[in-house]
């Protein structure tokens, strides 16, 4: 597995901007392929992956090259993940919970060239 992460301490959430305002959400905890992180009430569990610094989400059917979170919208189906045991759930469209378990589905659907 290849992973791409931010170097530690890197932010990926926007928490001050000039017209918008954000209101102070509960931390949600979760794990992701084993290692815990936190995330925030109302985040996607993909929301909440990226802000963790996860930017490798699936891979290319053919190739097995890396593909990143990529509609958001639940089209296309770069996000699926395993949440509690349960596969090809679609980690954009999906609301982060207290205690989810996600795990990368990354070499498990493939096709032969
Ligand atoms: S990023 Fe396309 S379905 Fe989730």
């Amino acid at each position: 597995m290849i992973e791409y992460y931010l170097e530690s301490g890197e932010e990926m959430r926007i928490e001050e901007h000039p017209i918008l305002s954000f209101k102070k959400q509960n931390q949600l905890h979760f794990t992701f392929n084993g290692r815990p992180m936190i995330g925030i009430e109302g985040d996607t569990i993909a929301a909440a992956l990226h802000d963790n610094g996860i930017m490798h989400y699936s891979n290319s059917l053919k190739s097995h090259r890396p593909r990143g979170f990529y509609c958001a919208i639940g089209n296309c189906g770069s996000c699926n993940m395993k949440v509690n045991g349960v596969e090809n759930i679609k980690t954009c469209m999906t609301l982060l919970a207290e205690g989810m378990v996600v795990e990368s589905e990354l070499d498990e659907v493939t096709i032969d060239a």
